[in-house]
């Protein structure tokens, strides 16, 4: 048997803890492993580097990811997936363990309904991939988020600011409501739930009126603003990559001007941005990324294919990864209303 290995998509600490757990697994089987550079790209450019113990030693705590990544989509054209075919022959594997969020997944998941052999491991720090209650890289992008609200709350404190603090989170504000409700926001803006800036605003001068002089607002990327032409969402940039996604970023500044102007409080923005997907990675993603790692491998010795390991309560279970493509796991209502009685 010959495995190969890739993450593809936006990296996230816990990768490498992963890619190990997959070699060390493997190993154990006499299975054969290569790495594919850079996602699905590095069969399209036949990008391969075969995996022994020595390559994988000490990459348990790295951040990012040994093999590289990209955001490559073979089924973009035809002329593509006639590369991504050959390059899949050239590399000799039988089956491939794909480590990414809802696009490298929706490849894999395309791929095995193409017949190829496939499993799944899902990783991103926006946690919104559907059947698992956690995803590789996000407690780590909870704990630097949360880590940063915690400074920020002295210098907010000490100038009597509004401190808006800007995180990831495209689809959903899994990232926000937990590092938020963590460090203690005052409020918390998600994409799941577009805000009127006059309700933001209202929290923030009934804290003053209780004697609370400052006020930090976490606000998701992706959050929308309710105004009167309809919702409003933040681009940095309009320009699409191969999965038709926009590069959102800039929400922060506009809330911190747009707070100061309406309540007359001095306000400012802290943008988080590739920090939180940066270093090495908690304890938990290691586990987690250790435990998903090794039950891919015993997934495909049990020759269970088409599938993506999932958390579910404390155990990893196999699930189909088409029932997790175009789909999103929103922010649990119930955990979201627990954050907002720490809201003001
Ligand atoms: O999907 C993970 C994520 O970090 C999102 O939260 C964010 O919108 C996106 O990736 C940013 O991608 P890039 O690093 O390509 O700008």
């Amino acid at each position: 048997m010959k495995i190969a290995v890739l993450t593809g998509g936006g990296d996230c600490p816990g990768l490498n803890a992963a890619i190990r757990a997959v070699v060390r697994r493997g190993e154990s089987y006499s299975y054969k492993i290569i790495g594919v550079r850079e996602g699905w790209r590095g069969f399209v450019d036949q990008n391969f580097i075969p995996f022994d113990r020595e390559k994988i030693t000490g990459i348990l705590p790295l951040g990012g990811t040994i093999l590289g990544t990209s955001r490559t989509n073979p089924y973009k054209d035809s002329k593509t997936m006639e590369k991504f075919k050959t390059g899949f022959t050239a590399s000799g594997c039988d089956v491939v363990i794909a480590i990414g969020g809802e696009d490298t997944l929706g490849v894999a998941s395309k791929l095995s309904q193409d017949g190829y052999k496939v499993v799944g491991i899902p990783k991103t720090i926006d946690n919104d991939l559907e059947e698992t209650d956690f995803t590789i890289g996000f407690q780590t992008a909870v704990a630097i988020a949360a880590e940063a609200i915690d400074r920020i709350h002295t210098t907010a404190e000490s100038h009597n600011r509004v401190m808006v603090v800007e995180v990831m989170g495209r689809h959903v504000g899994w990232l926000a409501t937990y590092a938020g409700l963590g460090a203690g926001a005052d409020v918390i803006l998600i994409p799941e739930r577009p805000f009127h800036l006059d309700d933001v605003c209202g929290i923030i001068r009934k804290r003053t009126k209780n004697g609370r002089r400052f006020s930090i607002v976490v606000v998701a990327e992706g959050a929308k603003m309710v105004r009167k032409e309809g919702e409003e969402t933040f681009l940095a940039s309009s320009r699409k990559d191969e999965f038709g996604h926009v590069q959102l970023g800039g929400i922060g500044a506009v809330l911190a001007k747009e707070i100061e102007a309406k309540t007359g409080y001095e306000s400012r923005v802290t943008v988080l941005g590739h920090v939180q997907r940066g270093g090495t990675p908690v304890v938990a993603d290691r586990i987690l990324a250790s435990r998903f790692g090794v039950f891919a491998v015993d997934c495909i010795q049990k020759k269970n294919f088409g599938v993506m390991t999932a958390l579910k309560g404390n155990q990893i279970v196999a699930v189909p990864l088409e029932t997790i493509v175009g789909r999103l796991k929103t922010v649990d209502s119930e955990l979201f209303s627990i954050a907002e009685v720490f809201f003001g």
